[in-house]
């Protein structure tokens, strides 16, 4: 009975499935177009031996039944019967894993690529370094949170929002070295085909060649924690000449911030930066006014430890607490922003230390 609910289940969905787009994307890459024809044949593999085996099984079972007066057969052994039903399957099988062998291949092949991007995991939020480009930033920082996720106009699709999205350019080989900073997350793009496990002390290697410009949106695909649902991907493809000219403005804008480093800075811009980079990266957890959620989050208002010992304040933000909720920041933020976020947990919320902490390296 099960088998026969689940057999017409099926059945019923799969045209409704089918015509309302529930299907997988076919997505924008040559890979994304292989796994998708892929998955076609083997699902229509798997409908025609669905149809026929219940269609027999249902026809038996109404034109033999019991008040018909059937009676069951009885028999041992039939040899080309055996013969067939061992043959068929096997050669479907064959049938089936002859493309998706190569499709595999294919889609494991990481050498010879154009690009090299780490990508790195984190509670809850991307960082993106383009290696041998002295580029890395992370996505997500600093965008709200009610940014990140909701219906659009006609209140259908949800909207992934980051602040800066991975900028790839079309028609290149990019590969992806995927690895976390603290929990299993997975990198999820629908119409790139790409869903790789992000995990802490490994690195997984994955690669994308996308052909059209455009906007692609995904998001973490394992459960990682409160804001999972909070951590999106967005991909921007663009045209090589736009890529060179986003890069050049990115290696421009990381050595200003770089002689950041170098000069003096007031409190008052400590502050207002520092109050920036505790909204978007810290609030999360500690809160917006500081008074954490303990013992987890412990409290940053009036925190005692914390305004005795400022070493022990920096060391924190900077390598985190192992064994604890408490991530390293030192790759997420840059000197500048550690600094100013130090010196804004001090002065805030009556805290009042009057530290002043300046950026280093
Ligand atoms: Cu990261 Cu879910």
């Amino acid at each position: 009975l099960v088998w026969m609910a689940g057999g017409l289940t099926s059945a019923a969905l799969t045209p409704i499935a089918l015509a309302n787009g529930w299907n997988m994307p076919v997505g924008v890459t040559a890979l994304s177009r292989d796994i998708y024809s892929l998955h076609m044949i083997i699902f229509w593999i798997c409908v025609i031996i669905g149809v026929i085996v219940f269609g027999a099984m249902f026809y038996s079972l109404f034109r033999y039944r019991h008040s018909r007066g059937a009676k069951s057969a009885t028999f041992h052994e039939h040899t080309s019967v055996e013969v067939i039903w061992t043959a068929i399957p096997l050669l479907i099988l064959v049938a089936m894993a002859v493309p998706a062998t190569a499709t595999l291949k294919n889609m494991y092949d990481v050498s010879e690529a154009d690009l090299d991007i780490m990508v790195t995991g984190q509670q809850w939020r991307w960082r993106y370094e383009y290696l041998g480009e002295d580029v890395a930033f992370t996505s997500n920082l600093g965008t709200p949170r009610e940014q990140i996720s909701g219906a659009d106009e006609k209140g259908e699709h949800y909207l992934l929002e980051v602040d800066e999205p991975l900028v790839l350019p079309v028609g290149q080989k990019v590969r992806l070295l995927l690895t976390s900073d603290d929990v299993i997350h997975s990198w999820w793009v629908p119409e790139l085909a790409v869903k790789q496990d992000a995990i802490p002390g490994f690195v997984n290697e994955n690669w994308v060649r996308i052909e059209e410009p455009g906007i692609y949106r995904g998001q973490c695909a394992e459960l990682c924690g409160k804001d999972h649902a909070f951590m999106p991907v967005v991909v921007e493809a663009v045209e090589q000449e736009r890529f060179d000219e986003w890069l050049a403005e990115r290696k421009e804008a990381a050595a200003q911030e770089a002689q950041g480093v170098d000069r003096e800075w007031g409190m008052d811009e400590l502050m207002e930066r520092g109050e920036q980079v505790y909204g978007s990266v810290c609030a999360s957890c500690h809160q917006p006014d500081g008074s954490g959620n303990p013992p987890a989050f412990p409290a940053l208002a009036g925190n005692q430890q914390m305004l005795d010992d400022l070493d022990w304040h920096v060391d924190t933000v900077v390598n985190g607490v192992s064994g604890a909720a408490m991530p390293a920041f030192r790759s997420t933020l840059n000197p500048v922003e550690i600094a100013a976020v130090v010196t804004y947990e001090r002065n805030a919320w009556g805290n009042e230390s009057g530290d002043s902490v300046q950026p280093s390296e």
